[in-house]
């Protein structure tokens, strides 16, 4: 097994390392994100772009193809490695314009979100709009392997939302709800875009598994991380209010590493969330102090660094690249986001 590490150190880490080596078809991404594939409507070529423009840091295209890269055997990348990464943002993009509606959102990525510029309405056909460009690259891959992959995808990324939503002020929420719902809302998707790529590559089994394994540690982590910055980001860098996922009864894993110590810290959270106290602005200081005060953020970190770690013991045994080692510094980029 060789070393796995970026040229750069992992502090200094940004998302231009991930970019320029797979820069040019980026910029393909890019252009088929904004193309419309339905017809040939004004308006419709008008909020695709408005969506696109607004930015978004394009993180699962970028799985997609360095996956693509580290797995490819030949000089040439298969051009439905494109349409693959595409249609991985586009749906993620789609999930976007949905949660917003679900969460009423007024900002995303540091814009008007689409309910709130517009309407819920226009939201709702516009993320159905985004799915079915999706559904219409998947057809360009001609795959049913691939089909079926992100019909899971589809389907975890609602279940994780139903789940999500039925257990709003639960306070018996165990880990493995926790970690099923962050498999679901974002695991799944990384996890689909990395060994969908492999798949493509006609990779041997042992290599879809190690890429399927990478994704979906690396979601996890993600989303781990994702949790923890709602307790310890400021409303400027998350583009919504901190606390917000526990002011909405949302339980997440600082809050439950304080619950399961089943003392009088853990009954006084438990109480504040399972009475909804919690949506009080006073109260959610006093949970969000008991979270800090006893430990919750330390052990979330931990957390993150187990599946950090997790996805990049996937990539031991994939041939030495400068893609492999951009997989492995994509672990180091998400967790450099909680220091
Ligand atoms: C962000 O969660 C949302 C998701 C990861 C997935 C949302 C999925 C849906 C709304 C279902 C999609 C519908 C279909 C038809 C597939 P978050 O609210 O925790 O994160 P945020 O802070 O970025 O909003
Ligand atoms: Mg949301």
């Amino acid at each position: 097994m060789s070393k796995i590490q970026l040229s750069t150190k992992t502090d200094e880490l940004n998302l231009n390392d991930f970019i320029e080596p797979v820069i040019s078809e980026l910029s393909l991404v890019e252009k088929q994100l904004n193309t419309n594939l339905i017809d040939d409507n004004l308006i419709i070529n008008e909020l695709l772009s408005m969506i696109f423009k607004a930015g978004g840091k394009r993180i699962r295209p970028l799985l997609v193809l360095h996956s693509a890269w580290a797995t490819n055997l030949s000089e040439e990348l298969n051009d439905l490695q494109i349409i693959l990464a595409v249609l991985t943002e586009l749906i993620h993009t789609a999930s976007l314009v949905h949660d917003d509606i679900l969460d009423s959102a007024a900002v995303r990525r540091g814009s008007q979100t689409i309910n709130k510029r517009f309407s819920d309405r226009l939201a709702v056909l516009l993320g159905d709009l985004l799915f079915a460009q999706a559904s219409i690259c998947l057809s360009k891959i001609m795959s049913p392997v691939i089909v079926g992959i992100y019909g899971q995808v589809l389907g975890d990324l609602c279940a994780g939302e139903i789940q999500q939503m039925k257990q709003q002020f639960s306070t018996t929420i165990s880990w493995q709800d926790y970690i099923k719902k962050s498999i679901s809302k974002t695991g799944s998707l990384f996890a689909a875009g990395t060994h969908s790529a492999a798949i493509l590559n006609n990779a041997n089994n042992e290599t879809v598994m190690a890429l399927k394994n990478y994704g979906l540690h690396l979601g996890l982590c993600f989303q781990i991380v994702d949790d923890l910055l709602d307790f310890t980001g400021d409303s400027t860098t998350l583009g919504k209010e901190a606390g917000s996922d526990l002011k909405s009864g949302i339980i997440t894993a600082p809050a439950l590493f304080v619950l399961e110590r089943g003392d009088k810290v853990a009954n006084k959270l438990e109480k504040l969330i399972s009475t909804k106290e919690i949506s009080e602005p006073e109260s959610l200081q006093i949970a969000l102090d008991l979270i800090k005060n006893n430990g919750g953020i330390e052990s979330t970190i931990d957390l993150a660094k187990e599946y950090g770690q997790k996805a990049k013991d996937n990539l031991k045994d994939l041939p030495n690249s400068i893609y492999r080692d951009a997989l492995a510094g994509f672990t180091d980029y998400v967790l450099k986001r909680v220091n």
